[in-house]
This record gives structure tokens, sequence and C-alpha cells, in this order.
């Protein structure tokens, strides 16, 4: 049989991230940050002034994606994350590099160029998938498909929280702006857009304390087997 997935879905700031690494370290699964590598093209597109508008440089992006030389280096919190050696971690959390990412995730010769990369994280004892379109394109097979989410209100107050915890002050509302655009690209996109899959289980976690959500995720998996 194959390796056994459990896909994680939804819009930015739902909680996937927390909730695929609790999963993860409760199964002692490895775990796939799809949404990072796009963060880490979108850097890389930054720095080297790449348009999505210009031809060459979508070629040249999409190279740089499919030999993006990247470590995820597993830690106490969370996962460090090396390009070519350099700690990006904090770096790629950057709401700028989020938009970067979503712009050139609506890239299909990027999205094409990270696909086969992806799925090579499947290995046993099982694999936790976090993403927009793990169930839907990447891993199709999933045993278990769960869609994460929350309203964007919310979302936008734990981000902005989430700022003011590190001493950087944001508006709220710029914040909320950003959210929805990005939502609204990664969901209106022809590329592999953001949905649920047929087969997913919609949590919502609007409201919902990070334990109360991972209990929910949690039981889910439980059902599941
Ligand atoms: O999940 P995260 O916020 O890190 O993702 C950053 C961006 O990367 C998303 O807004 C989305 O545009 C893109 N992405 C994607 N497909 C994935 C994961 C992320 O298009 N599987």
């Amino acid at each position: 049989a194959q390796v056994p997935v459990i896909t994680l879905d939804g819009p930015g700031g739902a909680g996937k991230g927390t909730l695929a690494g609790k999963l993860s370290t409760w199964l002692g699964w490895s775990l796939l940050d799809s949404g990072a590598l796009y963060r880490l093209v979108g850097l890389g597109a930054l720095r080297e002034n790449l348009s999505v508008d210009i031809d060459d440089d979508i070629q040249r992006a999409a190279d740089q994606a499919r030999a993006l030389d990247v470590r995820f280096i597993a830690g106490d919190d969370g996962q460090r994350i090396e390009l070519a050696g350099e700690n990006v971690t904090q770096t790629i959390r950057q709401d700028e590099i989020a938009k970067a990412a979503s712009r050139w995730a609506t890239i299909p010769a990027v999205r094409e160029a990270l696909l086969a990369r992806q799925r090579t994280f499947a290995a046993a004892p099982g694999l936790i998938a976090d993403g927009r379109d793990m169930g839907t394109m990447i891993f199709p097979e999933a045993d278990l498909k769960i869609f994460v989410t929350a309203s964007a209100e919310e979302r936008a107050r734990r981000r902005h929280e989430q700022l003011s915890a590190q001493g950087e002050p944001a508006s709220l509302s710029r914040i909320y702006r950003e959210i929805v655009d990005r939502d609204t690209r990664d969901a209106s996109r022809k590329a592999s857009p953001l949905k649920p899959a047929d087969d997913a289980y919609v949590i919502d976690t609007t409201g919902d304390s990070v334990t109360a959500s991972a209990r929910k995720v949690r039981d889910l998996v439980v059902a599941k087997g």
C-alpha cells in the first residue's frame, strides 16, 4: 500500500500550520509545509526583481522553483527552513512575502515546477500535507482530507495579535484587507484554486482556541482510524 497521507488545506491564517505541526508530532509523521515552498519562490523573485508579467521572468522563477535548495529541519518549536544554507524561517513569514507567494502561485509553470518535489515528501510512516491544493491536486488519493477555515475577521484578528506579540505595530484593517486580497487571489485563480476537495471534512475554527481546533482535528483522525 501507499504511504498514508492526511491533507490540511484552507485559507491563510486559519491555523492549518499549527494544527499540521501538532498532528505530525502526535502521529510521528513527516510534514509538508507547501506554503513555504511558494514563499521561497516569492522571496527569490522579490530578491531578483522578477515580474509575473514578463515571460523570461516566469521562466526564471519556474527554474528556481524546480531547483530550490531548501532544507526543512525539525525542531522543538516547529521547522527551521534553510534556503541554500541561509536561515529564512522568519523572513518568509512576512506579509510582503505571503503576497509575493500568492502572486507567483497563480502561475501554472511555477506550480508545475513544485509538483514532483511536493510528492517526494510522502514517506513512511506517513505525511501531513499543509497547503491549498493538497487534497485536490497533489495528494488526491489521501486517506483523510481536512479543510480548515475561519472567518476573515477572525484570521485578521489572529494575525494582528501575532504581530503585536512580536512588537510589530500593524493596522487591523490593513491586515484584514490583505487577507481578503490573498483569499480572493487564491480562490479565483485558474490553476489549482483554493477549495475543499469533494471528500474533505470542513472544520471551522472561528471562535475556537488552538486546543479546541486541535481536538476537532484529532477526533476526525481517530474516527477515520
Ligand atoms: O500557507 P501559506 O500562507 O504559507 O501560503 C502562502 C501562499 O502560497 C498562499 O497564499 C498561496 O497563494 C500559495 N500556496 C499555494 N498552494 C499551496 C500552498 C500555498 O498556492 N499548496
